[in-house]
Order: structure tokens, then sequence, then C-alpha cells
């Protein structure tokens, strides 16, 4: 199948390699990596990604030799180059003379030179000179024959998501503008009758500064919408000059797609990124650390609308910037990047190539270690560009689910506001645990944003989805009436888009579909436990609700709302709507997720495997599918397939043996 997105110009086959930093290393080194890139089938590095002040050392004196070198030589041994526009860290004389570049935080404190990412993205004089070293960049290498991919910056936002500089304040101001048009518009959607807050004009308004005591959440949530859009605007602009030079070379950025990223909304970047690029690191401390991981790639997957995606960072093994940096394990390197493969990712890079020597980063693992190629890391390199070569047909074939989560990054930002009736609901954790059902029973999910087109889906997960405009809310309930198990989770259909309570009892956007009426919430203590009707427990949640319609699926069996439901289900059209006001434990969530997934009529991939083994499909145009099996577990397991097994090149009858730690990948016949 070909993908719907452009592919890195030239790469064949599955994109294998990593960050190349050749400045950091002398000449022989620069010679030996390219023997050893050869050696690993690696065929696509990222380059140039923090040479800034490498290549230009002082204001408009600019050194090429090193970068053209590099260019050449990756060209003649076949290895393309996604190259950087350099950007992603700004050279000391840049910030010296011209320090009103730096971001500043919510208290003031000017961030310096001296890390990385020392600029504000709203700075109009930091985009002038990023526009103009892209513009280098492009019109010195734009035809050379290496070029694949252009990579923007580096994971725009990491460091400094929100500025609160007086450039980013102008920025704000005129966002605001076009998104109220006049400041009556304004005060009403911000609520400013509150404490006084009105204002007078748009001059009057800044940043979400540290204040006395709560800022506005409304000013909180515009100020979140406005920094991610800034930051894809910084995006667009060095876009716009590198499609402008070398239309025929796809651009895209780094994205950091994980359960703990919340502060870009990248759905609303996706059109923008000519391909979908993922960094993602284990959480190491994390005994099912693979969970997170499938969810960051599912969530990949959803940002590229289903196309085919890139993983474009992760590490052989431990990083440096965890409390305790866990080595990996056995096999663990080539199931982490088979378990991206399978969920839709068409390369498989890593942060870097060879590990550092010096520098904050020298403690991260490398595919090229320290201790050189008599080491596990460098098998585990070269074995995995064998195995990514073996499944170079897999390219361009899909991942297709019948259960779509929403993932909607206002909600996630609106719900976790201050002043709320608990500080201790994290969406991400909540996210995790509805994933991590789902994952237990060995169903796939997609990951969609909330005007996701919910045709198809049997089943429609909606957690916390705090912020919903009457739209959005319809969509939902249509779903029901065509035939979804439509499922909302509290703390859901609250507000409005400007963060403006629904009246008349809550979950007030959901209140009809769900057949239910909360008046009020009854958040638990930090360690209180309630048990429900199934006798599992509960935490975190309870809420005062009777049913207007629905009937209950669980109760609550003890505490002050003992006998109220705590989980509903309502019949709707083809279909029905279930409210989870509750936040049952993982055994309590399994075993309701089990009836959900029943009653939608969707089956595991792979029926019988232990809940540490992943197995998931990649389905291909011409009507072959790819069974992954990835044996997370300590033992081996039997899966039941036919086929051709890619990885060891042999044929499959009725069943396959995957080792303990192992992986198998399977074109079914
Ligand atoms: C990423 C970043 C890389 C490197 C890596 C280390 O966030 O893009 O440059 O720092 O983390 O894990």
């Amino acid at each position: 199948m070909t993908a719907a997105r452009p592919w890195p110009v030239g790469v064949e086959g599955i994109a294998y390699g990593g960050d190349y930093n050749p400045e950091q290393w002398p000449q022989e080194v620069r010679l030996e990596d390219i023997d050893l890139m050869r050696e690993a089938g690696v065929n696509l590095v990222s380059v140039a990604i923090f040479a800034w002040a490498t290549i230009e050392p002082r204001e408009g004196d600019y050194d090429f030799t090193w970068l053209d070198e590099t260019m050449d030589r990756l060209g003649e041994a076949g290895i393309k180059v996604a190259l950087a526009t350099a950007t992603a860290s700004p050279p000391p004389w840049l910030t010296r003379h011209h320090p009103e570049i730096l971001p500043v935080t919510e208290d003031g404190t000017v961030l310096g030179q001296g890390g990385r990412q020392a600029y504000a993205v709203s700075s109009p004089l930091f985009r002038e000179y990023a526009v103009r070293m892209t513009r280098m960049m492009a019109e010195r290498y734009g035809d050379h024959p290496a070029l694949a991919l252009w990579h923007v910056d580096n994971e725009l936002g990491c460091h400094v998501p929100h500025d609160y500089s007086d450039r980013a304040a102008a920025a704000f101001r005129a966002w605001l503008e076009r998104r109220y048009g006049s400041i009556d518009a304004l005060n009403e959607a911000w609520g400013t009758a509150f404490w006084s807050q009105r204002y007078d004009t748009f001059r009057e308004i800044l940043p979400p500064r540290a204040a006395p005591t709560y800022a506005n959440p409304t000013q909180q949530l515009d100020f979140a919408r406005f920094s991610s859009d800034e930051l894809l605007t910084h995006y667009r602009a060095l876009r716009d000059v590198l499609r402008e030079i070398t239309p025929q070379i796809p651009t895209t950025t780094n994205l950091m797609l994980k359960s703990d990223t919340k502060w870009m909304d990248y759905y609303s970047w996706a059109d923008d990124l000519d391909l979908v690029a993922n960094d993602h690191y284990l959480i190491a401390d994390d005994p099912r650390g693979q969970i997170e991981l499938a969810l960051a790639a599912d969530l990949s997957r959803g940002v590229a609308g289903g196309d085919p995606w890139i993983l474009m960072e992760h590490s052989t093994s431990a990083v440096n910037w965890q409390p305790r940096n866990r080595a990996k394990g056995r096999g663990e390197m080539l199931r982490n990047s088979l378990a991206h493969v399978a969920r839709g990712a068409d390369g498989v890079m890593f942060f870097q190539w060879r590990q550092s020597r010096a520098g904050a980063e020298k403690f991260h693992s490398a595919m090229v270690p320290h201790a050189g190629r008599d080491t596990d890391i460098w098998r585990s390199t070269v074995a995995l560009g064998r195995a990514l070569e073996a499944l170079a047909e897999v390219r361009g074939s899909r991942v297709l689910n019948r259960i779509a989560i929403i993932v909607d990054y206002p909600s996630w930002w609106a719900s976790e506001l201050d002043s709320h009736p608990t500080q201790a609901l994290r969406y991400s954790e909540e996210l995790l645990r509805w994933y991590t059902a789902f994952w237990d029973l060995g169903v796939g999910v997609d990951m969609v944003p909330l005007d996701a087109d919910l045709t198809g889906y049997e089943l429609v997960l909606a957690p916390t989805l705090y912020t919903v405009r009457d739209e959005d809310a319809d969509r939902l309930a249509a779903a029901a009436r065509a035939g979804a198990q439509v499922v909302i989770t509290f703390f859901s259909g609250i507000v409005d888009e400007n963060d403006h309570v629904r009246l008349g009892g809550y979950p007030g956007a959901f209140r009809d579909l769900l057949g239910v009426r909360t008046e009020e919430f009854c958040p638990l203590l930090e360690g209180q436990v309630l048990h429900l009707d199934d006798g599992t427990e509960a935490d975190l949640w309870s809420e005062k609700t009777r049913l207007e319609g629905a009937e209950a699926i669980r109760s609550w069996a003890d505490g002050p709302l003992h006998g109220r439901p705590a989980v509903t289900r309502n019949p709707v059209g083809e279909g029905a709507a279930w409210y989870v006001a509750a936040r049952p434990s993982a055994e309590g969530l399994e075993a309701l997720v089990a009836e959900i997934v029943a009653a939608a009529g969707v089956e595991p991939s792979a029926v019988g495997l232990h809940r540490d083994v992943e197995a998931v499909r990649r389905f291909a145009e011409d009507g072959t599918t790819y069974l992954f099996v990835l044996n997370h577990s300590d033992r081996d397991q039997v899966v039941q397939v036919s086929g051709y097994e890619m990885l060891s090149a042999t044929d499959v009858e009725g069943a396959v043996t995957v080792h303990a730690g192992a992986a198998a990948v399977v074109r079914e016949s």
C-alpha cells in the first residue's frame, strides 16, 4: 500500500538510523561511522540538529566544511539524511547580542544560555534568525542527493512549552483579538465579572504570570491554546521556507507523543506535518512500560490519521534523565522497536548514533556505545538492522481497529487546572488506566481526536472529556444511536469551550445521552477507598448521581453514597451510552471493560495469550496481514498462527513458539 503521506525521498524499506552528530567527533571517528552504519544497515540519519554554533560560530561567519563532507560521505554510502534546520539551540553569540530572545517563566525568571532551546518562540527577532539559518541550509543542501527529509528544530516545546515574556504577551494579545474580535466578547468568555477582572482593552491583558492566587481559568486555558499554536506557527515559518526552496522534500518535526506530554495539541499540528515523527522513551521504573510505549505508538498513529509514521528517537538502552536509568534487558530493544512498527511505525530511529564523550548526554545509551563494538548493544543494533530489512514489505500497511479512545488536549489542560473538586485527578493517568485494561484484554484501540470520524467504531471511549462544545457532544450521541457502545467517564461534559459550567446537573453535555443526573461531586480523600457491589474497590472519585432512564451496572456498596449508581448504561438507538462515575481498581476496570468490549462484539488479535504477550496486526492493501507477537513475559508462548515467520525466515504451520523476551512477525496465510 502506498502511504497517504510522503516518505523520506529515496529511503528503501523501513527507515533505520538515529541522530548523527559528527560535529562532536574527529575525522577518524567520522570515517569509522560510515563503515559501522553500513554494517548495521542504517539507511537514514538525522544530522545537524544542534549544530548552529558549529555552522555559524560568529554572526554571519559560516563553516559548512564538516557538514559538506558528512553529506557527501553519507550520500556515497547510500545513507539518506533527515537534515535539521539547525535552529534548535541558538548559539551563545546570539543570546549575548540579543538577550531579549530568551524565554521567561511564569515568575519572571529569564532562562539563560548554557543548556539548549534558550529561545522564546514568540520572539520576532529569534524567528528572523531561525528563518535565515533555515534558508541557508535549504539553499546549500536542497539539491544534495543524500537529502531525504527536513527535520525542523527539535522537539518544539520540550523544555519551554510556555513563554511569559513581553514578546509572548504581545503575541497572546494578538491571538486573543483574532479569537474574540472584541474585548466585550473576551470578558464574557473569561467570566471577568468574577473577582474584578474586567478588561477595558486588550492592552491590559497579560499571560497568566505568577499571581497572588488562582489565575482566571479561561485565561489559563486560552494561554495553553495560544502556546501550542505559537509553537506550530514557528514550525510553519521554517517549513514554508523549506517548501519554497525544496518542494520535493517532505518536512517534519519530532513530536513527543507519550502519556505525560500535554502542552502541544498535536492533533492540530497534524495537517502541517508531511510525515508524523515521534520520539519515545521508556519509563525505566515501570515494570510494564511496554503498555505506555504502545499507547504512545497508537497516539502517534492517531495524530498521523492512521497513516504510517516514523519513530524518530528512542533509546537502545538506558537514558540519562530519569531518576534511575535502567539498562534494557535482553531482547528489550528489539521488542520496543517492533512494538512501534506493529502499531504503524515505518521507521525506527534512535537518539543517538554514537554515544557522546562529553556533554549532558554522555551517559545516554546510543547505537555505538562507549565500550565499542564488542558489546550487547552493538550486536543488538546490527540484529535490529537485519530484522528491519526482513520486514521491508510491511512498510505502508496499516493498523485497523474497531475501538476508539478520544484524546482531547483542551480537556487534558482544563481538567487539570487549579481550584477543582480534586487536585489528584490526572488526565494522563486515567488514559493509561483505561488503555491498560484494553491491552490486558488483547484488543487494539485507535487514539483519535474529538473531531474524528467515528463511523465504523463499535466502541468509543471518552475519558475525562471535561470541556466540550454542543456539536462534539452531539457527535458522540450520534455514534451511540448508530450502534456504538459510547463510554463517558467522570468529570466529562462539565463545561463549554470557555470553561463555563453547563447548568442543571452534571455531566451537563452528556446528561440526556447517559440518562443520569448528578447533583454533587464527592471526591474521595487521599487513601480513601470505597467498594462497588461487584466486590471491587474504587478510589479518587464519587458523585451523587441518580438514574434518569439509565440502568445501574455497578452501585456503591458502602460509604455515604451506598446504594447509588456508580456505573450506568443507557440504551440509545442501536447502541448504548455508559457512564463510569467512579474510578474502579485495575481489577474492577478490567472486568468492566471486558463487559463493554463484549457488548461491542470486538475480539482480541490472538486468543489465549499471557497478558504480557502483545499481539498486533498490520493490514496491507493487497489483503496480506502481518501478525506481530512480542513476548514481554518470562515464559515461552505458543501462538496459534500459520504463515511465514519473517525474522527467522521459516514457515509456520498452525503454531509458533515465541520465546520469553523474544518477538515474531508472521505473514499470515
Ligand atoms: C530527546 C531529544 C534528544 C535527546 C533525547 C535524550 O528529548 O530530542 O536530543 O536529548 O531526548 O533522551
